[in-house]
């Protein structure tokens, strides 16, 4: 089912150009990763967050740990713009076609969270969130999804939030082998978004060969990682200062969203201007 393109759903105000956007992923049911969330999000005019909210190793059951999540989604949808993407961890019901989908995550919508099969203007940009596919029909929703979304990309960047990253991409890589969506990289081909914001792959950032951040034809591809503890990996963009920073207990990298990407990724021994005024509005 291709759900609803929402416009203007989030506007910024008069004089401000562009947008503080915050990416996280793959908490896993990591609490205080959600504590932490909470904390940051009112610096940012976006907050995305790509999948595997939930751990489904993990002892507690999931019906738990969704009513806990929801509440902290909730939460933080009151203190900013809030996406949500499913990913394989969050699967929760089977539809008829026997295919599993995160049901859970499609609900959110009561809250006014925008989340899988949605796409929405946010600025400048045009966002379109995709769900974890199980199986051949939700992979040929989100291929109905996209095409009925690039119409209304008109003078936007399209942005698209995606679980899996692209096969074959240092953001892919886990260190022994890739872990890619091959459609994903055949729908970038066709319709050659501007930004795919991706997770799945924990340790892409931290590994040899690795990383947090690619380009793919004429698109940044970003995976923010996993890391424990309390603070969770992320990557903030301005798209205004044309930036995306790295956070992670490895150290902070920042690439030019208007440059070449260069590797090595140049390491940052300080926050730049953009950011450190979001840290401190004062
Ligand atoms: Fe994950």
């Amino acid at each position: 089912m291709t759900r609803p393109l929402r416009w203007a759903r989030f506007a910024p105000g008069p004089g401000v150009r562009g947008l503080k956007i915050l990416i996280v992923s793959d908490f896993h049911y990591a609490l205080p990763q959600f504590d932490w969330l909470l904390e940051a999000a009112p610096n940012y005019d976006l907050v995305i967050y790509a999948g595997d909210l939930l751990d489904t190793n993990a002892i507690l059951d999931p019906g738990a740990q969704i009513v806990v999540v929801q509440k902290y989604l909730r939460r933080l949808s009151l203190l900013t713009q809030l996406i949500v993407c499913s990913g394989n961890h969050d699967l929760d019901a089977a539809g008829p076609d026997g295919e599993r989908r995160a049901k859970w995550i499609a609900d959110l919508d009561r809250y006014g969270i925008p989340t899988d099969g949605e796409s929405l203007t946010v600025g400048d940009l045009l966002i379109t969130i995709c769900p974890w596919w199980d199986g051949p029909e939700a992979q040929k929703a989100i291929a109905t999804q996209l095409a009925a979304a690039e119409p209304h990309r008109a003078g936007r960047q399209w942005m698209w939030v995606y679980h899996a990253p692209p096969p074959e991409t240092p953001i892919s890589w886990s260190g022994q082998r890739y872990f890619g969506d091959a459609a994903l990289v055949g729908w970038m081909a066709q319709h050659s978004p501007d930004y795919v914001v991706s997770g799945h792959v924990h340790e892409a950032p931290f590994v040899r060969e690795g990383s947090w951040v690619d380009r793919i034809g004429g698109a940044w591809v970003f995976n923010a990682g996993k890391q424990i503890g309390a603070v969770p990996t992320t990557i903030v963009i301005d798209t205004d200062a044309k930036q995306a920073v790295w956070f992670s207990l490895d150290g902070v990298e920042s690439v030019r969203l208007d440059a070449p990407l260069e590797r090595p990724v140049t390491q940052l021994s300080e926050l730049p201007q953009w950011m450190a005024k979001a840290a401190d509005p004062a």
